[in-house]
């Protein structure tokens, strides 16, 4: 028997042996804008996650080329705001959802374009997979976008993006855009026609100001619920990958499993996840190394880096390479195996679900 089986949902009473009574009975609920539970407990209360996403991956290679055709035939400016292509999970109707909770979208800026400024309660981050050249401009600091970095945009930051160069570029942008339409807690404003500082600097100032390890300002000690630090460069995410590498090639405890290296960004001023709603990581694996085989509540995006590999996403093995997308629904198992060195970067929504209390988690079969 299955587990749904034991859980059955009990099918509506209007068949032609129910009484009259009983008719009466259901056409009162409907006519008053009521719904018995025992009519569908097995959808309201399933014995594990049913997640109406479904797994997922999507081609870099398809959506780059689209995203240049976007490029050529759809302006970028006040109304539109932003030329970002969101990825819609087939299972969620055509929205686009990544998950119930996360937005995904891949973001073409063309040559000295400019894309205006506005805020937002929805809390945003890019991360860039490939070129550079274009700024993202988070209340009037200039940050820098080049590749591998993640940049940070907290809910209510004004912000706007501009490209420097001749060059076009493309990133990815993650939003909590579902959690927020789903809940209602969304409000938007707009800003400046033009970013407000066209200045193109190294550094930002929250870099200068917050980015030295494991030093804080005397002038900023208390918490704040998003990382004062809007942007994660690569040189140091590379960095603390490697060094887990080499710890574990010595001998030392230092990597997440055997060949797999692990980072999460966080909030300097709490230890916490960078945004009150995603959580991002970064995933190393050796040539050949494998993951462990994990079920997670919640959804989860990744996007691979560098290098080639494959996830086995309940159950089905699809080759990725560089650019390539997978959401991984809640509860779904998935796997990662390396060819060559397998670089991936990762969000979730981790934060609204360990903060509410339902996170569990599956690994190798083992319930933690
Ligand atoms: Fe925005």
């Amino acid at each position: 028997m299955t587990e749904e089986l034991d859980h059955e949902t009990v099918a509506h009473g209007m068949a032609p042996e129910d009484s009259p009574e009983l008719r009466a009975l259901y056409r009162g609920f409907e006519e008053n804008h009521l719904n018995p539970l025992w009519t569908q407990t097995g959808d309201l209360m399933p014995m594990h996650p049913r997640p109406q996403a479904v797994p997922h991956v999507w081609k870099w290679s398809v959506l780059l080329p689209l995203a240049e055709a976007a490029g050529a035939l759809v302006p970028v400016g006040r109304g539109g705001e932003r030329r970002a292509i969101g990825l819609a999970n087939p299972g969620l109707g055509g929205r686009a959802y990544v998950s119930p909770t996360l937005w995904a979208a891949i973001q073409y800026l063309g040559p000295r374009e400019m894309a205006p400024e506005h805020r937002h309660a929805q809390n945003a981050f890019r991360f860039v997979v490939e070129g550079e050249g274009v700024w993202t401009v988070v209340n009037g600091d200039p940050v820098r976008m080049s590749r591998g970095d993640l940049l940070l945009t907290p809910g209510w930051c004004f912000h706007g993006h501009h490209n420097d160069r001749d060059a076009p570029m493309a990133w990815i942008d993650g939003l909590d855009i579902p959690f927020s339409q789903q809940n209602d807690v969304g409000f938007f404003e707009f800003g400046a026609d033009r970013v407000t500082d066209e200045a193109t600097p190294n550094f930002s100032r929250g870099e200068r100001l917050w980015a030295h390890p494991g030093l804080r300002p005397l002038s900023q000690l208390q918490q704040t619920v998003s990382s004062p630090l809007c942007a994660f460069r690569w040189e140091h995410t590379d960095a603390a990958l490697s060094e887990q590498l080499l710890l574990e090639d010595e001998g030392h405890p230092a990597t997440w499993g055997q060949g797999h290296a692990g980072i999460r960004y966080v909030n300097p001023t709490t230890g916490g996840d960078v945004l009150p709603t995603i959580r991002c990581e970064f995933h190393r694996l050796r040539p050949a190394a494998q993951s462990a085989e994990r079920r997670e509540v919640g959804s989860s995006v990744f996007q691979v880096f560098d290098g080639r590999g494959y996830v086995v996403l309940d159950g089905t093995t699809h080759a990725l390479e560089k650019g390539d997308m997978f959401v991984v629904p809640s509860w779904i198992p998935y796997m990662l195996q390396a060819e060559t060195g397998f670089d991936l970067f990762r969000f979730s929504d981790a934060p609204i679900i360990e903060r509410l209390g339902f996170m569990r988690q599956m690994v190798d079969g083992d319930l933690r």
